[in-house]
């Protein structure tokens, strides 16, 4: 038994058993100071137990807030693309860097000649990274491998991380990521619904890059029938560089989330914003790219449910961090404390499936925690601080910083 004592913040939602909040309602949310007790890795009371445990968590001073979710990654995946962002803070745009072979297709040639355990290793590197970050939780996607057989190992691939890491993970199957050598959109469409019954019994997920240079809209109406043919969540990267209008399409198959929209049309906001699809927003691809700033609070007005992730991938975004990215995200869109923490943790998990069992302190849920060494409010203010002073996973601290360590007695 675990006991969390004093904390002065406590992020609780009104009511348990949301699978998502509209992040309009964000202000309900409490940062009340309190403290909780977990037992057999799930929280049991949402007061401390300090008599009965056997650890005890001295948290004054503290916010103690639900495990991070990030929903959205590309682990794993093989080196980096440092010379790419040397160019395009230059002046080269992503598109042209993609049409001479570098982008995602240069990433699909490094995970090719990179044997499994280096892939791992790095990989393995990251996540750990990520927990130090207060990441309990996180999807990874396969996207690179840019081949039937280079999918399939992707997708195994991810499958070992999950083994390996202390984090809870999904897979995402990213199947139409970019159109391959020797290829149309339209062919590698065939080659990707062949693969379909294969590939995604290793997901819970399909997605797919809708762009002038990579798959239309036309492209994403054959995955939505992949997505309801094979019982999985249908996810796509939408809107980033180009207005597509992918969101009418996306939100006619059902999809769970639609992710970037830095270039969403306005007619599509509204309908986004009702529907029961995340906006899944990227700040960090956005900063790191100079791409244009989604439309945050016109989504939160229309009553969307609003997810931050890292995108984490060797391109974009190499940004591993959720802290960083609520930074970003609240200087750049103009979110609350409450709206970015949401969009963390309880939507964020939502959008994975797993919103039943994390993402909100709620006895009965994993009692996947990150403790912070100070105030709410300081995550996106001291940016580039890293607040996390504690992590735990199932009750269990699987992550202390030095100057933390004092907070944790046992006995
Ligand atoms: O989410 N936009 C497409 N896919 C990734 C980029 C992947 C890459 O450049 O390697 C993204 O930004
Ligand atoms: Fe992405």
């Amino acid at each position: 038994m675990i006991s969390f004592e004093g904390a002065a913040q406590v992020l609780l939602p009104r009511a348990d058993g949301l699978p998502y909040l509209r992040s309009d309602r964000a202000a309900e949310l409490r940062l009340d100071p309190g403290g909780l007790t977990a037992d057999a890795g799930l929280i049991v009371a949402l007061e401390p137990s300090p008599s009965e445990a056997d650890v005890r968590v001295d948290a004054r001073g503290c916010a103690l807030l639900p495990g991070f979710v990030d929903c959205h990654t590309h682990l794993p995946f093989a080196g980096w693309r440092a010379q790419e962002y040397e160019l395009k803070v230059t002046g080269v745009p992503y598109e042209e860097i993609a049409r001479a072979g570098g982008g995602i297709a240069s990433s699909a040639r490094a995970l090719r000649e990179t044997p499994d355990a280096r892939v791992l290793a790095q990989a393995r590197g990251l996540a750990e990274e990520m927990l130090r970050s207060g990441t309990t939780t996180f999807e990874c996607k396969s996207g690179y491998g840019l081949s039937r057989a280079g999918e399939l190992r992707a997708l195994g691939l991810a499958a070992r991380l999950g083994e390996e890491v202390q984090q809870t993970t999904t897979r995402t199957a990213l199947l139409a990521h970019a159109v391959p050598d020797g290829y149309t959109a339209d062919s590698w469409m065939d080659e990707v619904e062949a693969m379909a019954p294969e590939a995604l019994s290793y997901a819970t997920a399909v997605d797919m890059f809708v762009e002038s240079i990579a798959f239309g809209t036309e492209h994403l109406e054959r995955l939505g029938a992949l997505a309801r043919d094979g019982g999985v969540a249908l996810r796509a990267h939408v809107e980033q560089f180009s207005t597509m209008r992918s969101v009418p399409v996306a939100l006619a198959w059902g999809a769970r989330s639609l992710d970037h929209l830095s270039k969403i049309h306005p007619d599509d906001i509204v309908p986004l914003g009702r529907s029961e699809c995340a906006a899944v927003l990227l700040p960090g691809a956005e900063f790191m790219g100079a791409e244009a700033c989604a439309p945050a609070r016109a989504l939160i007005e229309a009553g969307a449910i609003v997810v931050l992730a890292t995108d984490a991938n060797p391109g974009t975004s190499p940004i591993f961090s959720l802290p960083v990215i609520v930074g970003l995200g609240v200087r750049r869109y103009g979110l609350s404390t409450r709206e970015a923490l949401l969009a963390i943790t309880l939507n964020a998990a939502w959008v994975l499936g797993c919103s039943a069992r994390s993402g909100s302190i709620e006895v009965g849920k994993r009692a996947d925690l990150v403790l912070l060494d100070g105030p709410a409010e300081h995550v996106a203010y001291r940016l580039g601080h890293n607040p996390v002073a504690a992590t735990f996973i199932a009750g269990r601290p699987v992550y202390v910083r030095p100057d933390a360590a004092w907070r944790i007695k046992l006995g």
